[in-house]
Formats: structure tokens, C-alpha cells, sequence
């Protein structure tokens, strides 16, 4: 078998959580393997939903393997109140939840500093979802990180502290105010309680339950235009949320790598700062914030809103190797008359493009759009025979441009919303 993987190709939030959980049943193992508590993904049924951070979306399927992999950063503290809530849900969390012990820890002065070097950036902040995300990452690609695996060593506190220590230092020069007693000890419980679950070697885990032919899906967090590498940098997080993200990030070669299924939006929405050439600031995006319910599952935020984006998703299907579409929350557009698609850009040079240009923070990029009838109607309980011609022929549209089948179709947050097309 191989290892599928899953992953947004926009700003995040495309609604990887929901489409994880719909897959599940058809995978033994489910993993992430990039992003840590900056992620929230959300899940809906029998009318409760769930919002994840650090735990895989497959942990509601009983017979689901969960595997935290080793390019996550795990903030323990968020772990242990994740793992709590989920406790009234009676769930083996003990026996299908498996972390790396490569996997970085994110300790309290990760999230002090995420703030202070937020601050200051002043106007020019990342807009960061300050749970330690970046600095957690720094550490570990300086090579001075703790990772989950050196909670079992004897000598554990004195690598806290001795890291901690070294924040504490470039924290001096930030104005930043703590209570390190209680934090302290809220980290070491957290420490403590990590500690009863099944810690492992995940890439020698991974790789073996590949060769007993077990199915894998690897689920993505932030989305590809959020990379590190080919995200609107600086305005990025601090990993690689790519298709070679899930290499790195689980210890899989990439032979072993199946489908890629690209996740997004039929527009378009990005939470934090930068640039996002179809933004729509009037009453229009107002409204579509308002139908869509863009408001952030991690930090409450509102979303920036905004009409789809060809060229950003043909690079994001380019650097993924995508081989089927995932379009979610078509519902959201029901009540536009017309709705807008943006094919190519206009640049201040006067030139058009359908790159993305290397300068995109000072540049002024225009959209150019195309402009096609909206269905103006509810989707709520159509099937793949009923669909308005409107949406057909939206979906066919961005099928012809971006030369990628759209094999499921998501028409609401609950499991049930969701249309799997044959194509
Ligand atoms: P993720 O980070 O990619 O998992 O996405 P989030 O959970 O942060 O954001 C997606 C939001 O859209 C969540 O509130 C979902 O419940 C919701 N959602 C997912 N699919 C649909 C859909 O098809 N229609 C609507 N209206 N909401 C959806
Ligand atoms: P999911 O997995 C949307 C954004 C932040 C900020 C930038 C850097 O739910 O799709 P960071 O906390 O990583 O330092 O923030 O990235 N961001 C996300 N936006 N969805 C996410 O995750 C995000 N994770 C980070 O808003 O602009
Ligand atoms: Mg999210």
C-alpha cells in the first residue's frame, strides 16, 4: 500500500479536519506530519463538533491508528486539555494514539518569544497564531531543541532548564511579562502526562505498517501557501506543509507516496497578515465571512475573505502533485448572483501573468477575473444527479484550468455534507 496524502492548498482552513474524518474509515493509520497547535481542525457529528490541534483527525474512528509524527512541534500543554476533552467521548485515545519521539516539544518560552518577536515586528507582524510555532522550529533546526523523546530520559528537567535559560536571556531585551512558577509547573504536569502514552520510533511504525500493507493517510496542516519555502514568505509558518513535508515529516520515502488530495475552498480566505491578491474588503467579503462562518478554530480571528484564485492553487497543485480535488464549502456561495474567478494577474509594471511573481509583499498584484452565473440556491440535501447546472458548470470550469479531477464536493461542516463525484 501506499501513503495518500492529504493537505490545503491555500492560506489553511480549507476543512482538512472534515474530509480526514470522511476518509478515515478507508485508512488504517492516520498521521500528521508537519505544524503543531497553530492548526485547528475542525469536525462535525451527530451535531457536535470537535476542534483538533495536535491530535490526528482519524481519533473519532475506532479502528484508526493515530500517529503524531516526527515533524509536528508538540506543546504538551495543549496535548493534555486536548486529550481531556475528549475523555466524556469514550474513546481509546491510549491505544490509537501514537507519538514520535522525534517529534520537537514546544516549552512555555517558545510562546513567550513568538509573542515578542511579534511585537517587534510591529505593523510588519506575521499575524503568528503565537503558540510557539516558529521558535520551536528555530530550536530545533539550530540544533538546541528538546524533542517528546527526552521526556523519558533521568536528566530531563536539566535539559528544560537549560534550554529555558537560554530564552530567558533574549527575553530580557523584549518586553514581555510571566509568571515562570505557574507556567513551570503547568508544563511539567503536562511533561508528566504525555508520558502515559505510546511514544514511539514513528518512521520505523510507519514503514512497518506499510509492508503489512496497511493503508496510510497523512494529514496536512496550514496549507501549501503557507510553506516555508513556497508561501508568501515572510508571512508564512515555519514548516513544510507540502507533499514533501509528509517525506520528512512521517520517515517515508517517496516512492511509498499515493494519492495527493488537494483540499480547498471554492474561494478563498486567509487568517494574519499578507498579501492575498483577490481579497475582497467591501461588503461583499463581509458577507461571504458572515456565510461561511470564517471566524479562526485556533484563535476566534476573522477571516480575510476573498473570490478563488487559479493561479495560486495551479502553483499549489504543481509543487504537490495533486491527482484529485477536494472543493469544499460550495454552500457558502449560494447567495452570489455571479460569482468571480481569478485566472491571471495584472502586475504594476502593466504586464500579465499566471505565475506567482517572486515579489509579492511590494508588489500591487490586480486580479484578473472571469465572471460566471451563480446557482442562487440551497444545496442542502442534493446528490451528485441534482446538481444546479450553475455548480456543474463552476466545477467543470476550474476542472478545464486547473487539468485536475474535483472527486468530492463538500456542501456543509457536518461528515453527511459531502458528495463524492465520479468523474
Ligand atoms: P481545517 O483547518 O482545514 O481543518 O479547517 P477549519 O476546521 O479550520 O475550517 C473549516 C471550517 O469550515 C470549519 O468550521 C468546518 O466545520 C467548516 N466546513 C467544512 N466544510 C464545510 C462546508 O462544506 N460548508 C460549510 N458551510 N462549512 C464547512
Ligand atoms: P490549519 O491547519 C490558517 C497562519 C497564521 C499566520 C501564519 C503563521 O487549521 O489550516 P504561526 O502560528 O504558524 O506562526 O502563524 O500562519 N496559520 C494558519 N492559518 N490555518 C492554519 O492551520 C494556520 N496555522 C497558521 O494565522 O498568518
Ligand atoms: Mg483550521
Amino acid at each position: 500500500m501506499k501513503v495518500d496524502v492529504l493537505l490545503g492548498l491555500q492560506w489553511g482552513d480549507e476543512g482538512k479536519g472534515k474530509i480526514v474524518d470522511v476518509l478515515a474509515p478507508k485508512y488504517d493509520v492516520v498521521a500528521r506530519f508537519q505544524g503543531g497547535p497553530n492548526a485547528g481542525h475542525t469536525l462535525e457529528f451527530d451535531g457536535i463538533k470537535h476542534v483538533l490541534h495536535q491530535i490526528p483527525s482519524g481519533i473519532f474512528r475506532k479502528t484508526t491508528k493515530n500517529v503524531i509524527g516526527n515533524g509536528v512541534v508538540l506543546d504538551p500543554i495543549v496535548f493534555k486539555t486536548e486529550i481531556e476533552k475528549l475523555e466524556k467521548f469514550k474513546l481509546d485515545v491510549k491505544a490509537n494514539l501514537f507519538i514520535s519521539k522525534k517529534a520537537t516539544l514546544i516549552i512555555p518560552t517558545h510562546r513567550l518569544l513568538d509573542q515578542a518577536y511579534e511585537l517587534a515586528k510591529g505593523v510588519n507582524k506575521i499575524g503568528s497564531t503565537l503558540k510557539g510555532i516558529g521558535p520551536s522550529y528555530q530550536d530545533k533546526i539550530g540544533r538546541q531543541g528538546l524533542r517528546v523523546g527526552d521526556v523519558l530520559s533521568a536528566n530531563f528537567s536539566e535539559k528544560f532548564k537549560k534550554l529555558s535559560d537560554i530564552h530567558f536571556e533574549i527575553l530580557k531585551s523584549h518586553n514581555i511579562q510571566f509568571d515562570w512558577n505557574a507556567l513551570e509547573q503547568q508544563f511539567l504536569e503536562a511533561v508528566n502526562f504525555l508520558k502515559q502514552f505510546k511514544l514511539i520510533d514513528s518512521e520505523y511504525f510507519i514503514n512497518a505498517e506499510l509492508e503489512a500493507g496497511s493503508s496510510i493517510l497523512a494529514e496536512g496542516a496550514q496549507g501549501s501557501l503557507l510553506d516555508i519555502d513556497f508561501g508568501s514568505y515572510p508571512f508564512v509558518t515555519s514548516s513544510s506543509t507540502v507533499t514533501a513535508g509528509a517525506c520528512t515529516g512521517l520517515g517515508v520515502a517517496p516512492k511509498h507516496i499515493g494519492k495527493v488530495y488537494g483540499i480547498f475552498k471554492a474561494y478563498s480566505t486567509r487568517v494574519g497578515s499578507g498579501p492575498f491578491p483577490t481579497e475582497l474588503l467591501d461588503e461583499e467579503g463581509e458577507r461571504m465571512r458572515k456565510q461561511g462562518n470564517e471566524f479562526g478554530s485556533t484563535t476566534g480571528r476573522p477571516r480575510r475573505c476573498g473570490w478563488i484564485d487559479l493561479p495560486s492553487l495551479k502553483y499549489s497543485i504543481m509543487i504537490n502533485g495533486v491527482t484529485q480535488l477536494l472543493m469544499m464549502k460550495a454552500d457558502v456561495l449560494n447567495i452570489f448572483p455571479t460569482i468571480k474567478i481569478c485566472t491571471k494577474y495584472k502586475l504594476s509594471d502593466g504586464s500579465i501573468t499566471e505565475t506567482i511573481p517572486y515579489e509579492l509583499v511590494n508588489e500591487k498584484i490586480e486580479p484578473i477575473y472571469i465572471e460566471v452565473n451563480g446557482w442562487n440556491k440551497s444545496l442542502e440535501g442534493i446528490t451528485n444527479k441534482e446538481m444546479p447546472k450553475e455548480l456543474t458548470h463552476y466545477i467543470q470550469l476550474l476542472e478545464k484550468e486547473l487539468n485536475v479531477p474535483i472527486t468530492l464536493l463538500s456542501t456543509g461542516p457536518d461528515r453527511t455534507q459531502t458528495i463524492h463525484r465520479t468523474v
